[in-house]
């Protein structure tokens, strides 16, 4: 069959839902200033989707600083990769007050997460090593562990018996091939915000020989008492061998980094691909990081902002009857019950009349007739619009108990 012609009959997973959704479940449009309200199809909204947990996106000093970086070293500079021309004092000065801030010996600066994450495991493990990961985890991990030529044993999220089990099957292989095993585990977990448990993973180690990487994408930044990190938050920062994190979120911009120690991390520069092999981080983004970073590291008061919101949403929620699940961090998913056209129905309601924004998900992402609202709160929102959103949210649950969304046509459109 042609290649094109297959692509068009066969649109992929979310692709099928191109046609009903575009413009308006996919690739919406959200305009204005990053903050609590923005702009949508010319109506303002209150956003809960933005992972800009600490506000730091928008905020005044750190926008300065962008503005100021952009001014003078423009987006382009430095070209090309790290390793080749494109190091700098600023790049390497932020490495370090990373690795300061982690407590770790050294960071390697990463142009994107999920490249650089799939480079890291990618880069970390050979054929006689054994992969162990969390099944919840991040599409980036997963694609890293689908480089690894080697076995890879995944177990059941955040279960820790079931991890003893697939460390005991990767014990025995290595033993036979001479190889290392790699556990691999969310901080915090980004669709439904609990925690790894880092704990009773670390704990193992007493009784199995692996190193630890974290992807703490959603915790950098929100978890622990100076932002490090779940780590720090469980207590167990020194026994996290690998940790991720990225500029995406809780910082408001792009870009990642790895931290570990020294060793690891040069044996990172001379072999991830996709820093070797991609241009290095534009400088406004580094200078801007390093803003950002010393926002977080000095100012606490943003963070503690963060959790005012987080922690009035959650229990009000919570108190108002809704099921959060197992939420352990910002991140706050909202579980109702519903099939994907009531979900869709709700999510339109929600916006159109209650003017409210956030991301819903649903089958496979959540098992069958689940639908999740994930709600993000940040620095930027006030406890009015906790309130606000609290009622809207009881409103259409009623409704949604009520049949009142089923059936119906579904109307979006770009
Ligand atoms: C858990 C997790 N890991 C990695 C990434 C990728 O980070 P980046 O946006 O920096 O590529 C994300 C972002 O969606 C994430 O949620």
């Amino acid at each position: 069959m042609d290649l094109f012609e297959k692509i068009k009959n066969n649109r992929g997973p979310l692709g099928q839902f191109a046609k009903a959704g575009q413009g308006y479940f996919f690739f919406p449009k959200l305009e204005g200033e990053i903050a609590n309200k923005m702009v949508f199809r010319g109506k303002e909204k209150l956003v809960w989707s933005t992972n800009n947990y600490l506000g730091l996106a928008n905020h005044p000093e750190v926008r300065k600083v962008d503005a100021e970086a952009a001014k003078e070293f423009g987006l382009g500079s430095p070209m090309g990769s790290r390793m080749l021309t494109g190091n700098t004092n600023y790049h390497e000065a932020l490495e370090k007050e990373l690795a300061e801030f982690l407590g770790k010996e050294d960071t390697i600066l990463l142009n994107y997460g999920y490249q650089g994450m799939v480079s890291a495991i990618d880069a970390l493990v050979d054929r006689n090593d054994v992969v162990v990961y969390d099944s919840e985890s991040h599409a980036c991990i997963v694609d890293g562990v689908r480089l690894h030529q080697g076995k890879r044993f995944v177990y059941t999220h955040n279960d820790i018996a079931k991890l003893e089990k697939q460390l005991t099957r990767a014990t025995n292989i290595i033993e036979k091939t001479n190889g290392s095993i790699l556990v691999v585990t969310e901080g915090v977990f980004g669709m439904a915000g609990d925690q790894g448990n880092l704990k009773d993973i670390v704990a193992l180690k007493k009784k199995y020989n692996f190193r630890l990487f974290v992807d703490d994408a959603h915790g950098f930044g929100t978890m622990g008492k100076t932002g490090a990190g779940v780590g720090e938050e469980q207590g167990v920062q020194d026994e996290v061998d690998i940790y991720f994190g990225t500029f995406a979120k809780a910082m408001g911009s792009i870009g990642a980094f790895i931290s570990s120690t020294e060793n690891v991390v040069e044996y990172l520069r001379y072999n991830s691909r996709s820093q070797i092999f991609a241009k290095s981080l534009p400088l406004p983004l580094v200078i801007g990081a390093s803003k950002r970073l010393e926002l977080l590291r000095d100012n606490p008061k943003i963070k503690e902002k963060l959790w005012e919101v987080a922690k009035a949403l959650q229990s009000g929620l919570k108190e108002a009857g809704f099921n959060l699940g197992n939420t352990q961090s910002p991140v706050t998913p909202v579980f109702l019950s519903g099939g994907i056209g009531e979900g869709a129905n709700l999510v339109l309601d929600l916006r159109e009349n209650f003017n409210i924004f956030c991301s819903v998900v649903v089958y496979p992402v959540v098992p069958k007739d689940t639908i999740m609202l994930r709600v993000i709160p940040t620095a930027m929102h006030t406890l009015e619009d906790v309130k606000y959103t609290i009622d809207a949210f009881s409103n259409i649950a009623g409704k949604l108990n009520a049949g009142e969304y089923r059936g119906k046509e579904i109307v979006a459109g770009s």
